[in-house]
């Protein structure tokens, strides 16, 4: 199959890939040399592929989310999250002995090197968690090898574990250093979501029962949150390991995109707003208004989504969790019913119907984590946790498919050439 481009009276050629989904791309790789210099623009990326991944499967239209050909409502309901790791990174799920090994691997790994410590202690504890992460995970380099050799097995495996035993210690730390509380490394008897929950909550003087409710919530949260192809700080893990430089540092930088409130820091956005709207006497109708007006930059934050155009699966599921664990915990959250009367007025508003902007996975992941006790400017950390597995995934299959480094092309709109003008003539 082959797609055809006209361009200054002249037809090129180029090849169509065909995905394993009946997905089509025009190979556009040999564009710049076959006309001698022409290349395309796509602002955001809205049409480009820019790899080949055998990860994730996404179906916007339909709302159907697949990992390594799982759908997403299989695994939220059966596995659990360090199989979905597992799964992801090394593209099957575990035997019993494979994911016995994987989770011993990864206990031998969890201690943090005690001088971490110092780079924590220089932080206000006004600090965002997410900018104290994303600093904590570059430091690693630090301590461990700063790049990997991706042509020895072993030595992949290694920073690949090391990452997925620390990471939940920083992010743990992180919560304490906020929260006042001294540092922990959790306990190894429990399971890796179990101990994550004692590494943040657990006092000093206390002991720490896991709560199945919780863990179990967690646990589905974590898999819903664990890959999402190419997303913004998918995108940037690859980028900036196409550069060679190390996993630490790659998933670092992942973590400041994911930040961001049009991409993961929405989840704390939502919250805020929807504890906004409620403290402006619950108006919604008002905050509708705001989200449509183009003078007003209010955006109806956890709405829309660049791929999803039906649905997204992952709300889907967290919206019916979220009724079940706030039940289960007797919790009762008035921002739940903020959050419902929004969303249903949104699904019958032209405005929403006609740009098919739909409840996203952020709408309810907040108000399932407040229930968890967990504080909001941590959810995008617990995002993070959470696509940490995606991230590593995307990073080895970039790095094993020796992709080139990924240096987009643009259109200069600048000045032309002009002479230098000496200071006073200016
Ligand atoms: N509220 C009001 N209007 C919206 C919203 C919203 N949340 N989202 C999109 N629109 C409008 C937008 O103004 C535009 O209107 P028009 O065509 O009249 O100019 C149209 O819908 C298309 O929006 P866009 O910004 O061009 O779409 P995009 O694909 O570039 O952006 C998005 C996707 C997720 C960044 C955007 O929908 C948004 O800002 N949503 C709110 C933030 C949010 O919830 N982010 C979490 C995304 S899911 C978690 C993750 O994976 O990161």
């Amino acid at each position: 199959m082959k797609a055809k481009i006209e361009f200054d009276g002249k037809f090129y050629e180029f090849p169509v890939t065909k995905g394993s989904e009946d997905e089509y791309a025009i190979d556009i790789s040999s564009l710049r040399a076959q006309t001698d210099g022409l290349i395309t623009l796509d602002r955001g990326f809205k049409n480009t592929g820019s790899c080949e991944s055998a990860i994730t499967f996404l179906n916007g239209e339909e709302g159907v989310l697949r990992y390594r050909g799982y759908s997403i409502e299989d695994l939220a309901e059966n596995a659990s999250f360090l199989e979905v790791a597992y799964l992801l990174i090394f593209g099957e799920l575990p035997s019993k002995s494979e994911l016995d090994k994987f989770y011993e691997d990864i206990k031998a790994e969890s201690n943090v090197d005690e001088e971490m410590k110092k780079i924590l202690d220089g932080f206000p504890k006004s600090a965002h968690p997410m900018g104290v992460v994303s600093s904590l995970t570059n430091a690693l380099i630090a301590f461990n090898p700063s790049s990997v050799n991706v042509d020895s097995k072993e030595d992949m495996y290694k920073a690949i574990i090391k990452l997925l035993a620390k990471f939940p210690v920083l992010c743990a730390w992180a919560l304490r250093k906020r929260t006042g509380q001294p540092l922990d490394y959790g306990d190894d008897s429990l399971g890796y979501v179990e101990n994550v929950l004692k590494m943040m909550f657990k006092k000093a003087n206390q002991d720490y029962k896991v709560d199945p409710v919780i863990a179990s919530a967690l646990n589905k949260l974590l898999i819903l949150h664990a890959d999402h192809e190419q997303n913004c700080s998918t995108s940037t893990v690859r980028i900036v390991g196409s550069s060679h430089a190390g996993l630490f540092a790659s998933i670092s930088a992942g973590i400041s995109a994911l930040w961001g409130p049009l991409h993961g820091g929405a989840n704390q956005a939502v919250i805020e707003m929807l504890e906004g709207i409620k403290a402006d006497g619950g108006d919604t109708k008002k905050y509708m208004a705001k989200a449509k007006d183009k003078e007003d930059p209010f955006r109806l934050m956890g709405f829309g989504h660049r791929v999803y155009k039906n649905f997204d699966p992952r709300a889907r599921i967290i919206k019916q969790s979220a009724d079940d664990v706030l039940a289960n915990l007797g919790v009762e959250d008035p921002v739940l019913d903020i959050a419902k009367g929004l969303e249903k007025e949104a699904l019958e508003d032209d405005y929403f119907v006609k740009r098919k902007l739909y409840p996203n996975v952020d709408f309810y992941s907040g108000i399932i984590y407040r229930s968890l006790g967990i504080p909001t400017e941590m959810f995008t950390v617990m995002f993070a946790l959470g696509r940490l597995p995606g991230w590593i995934a995307q990073w080895r299959e970039m790095r094993l498919g020796k992709e080139p480094i990924g240096r987009p092309r643009q259109v200069y709109t600048g000045e032309k050439l002009r002479s230098y003008k000496d200071i006073e003539k200016r």
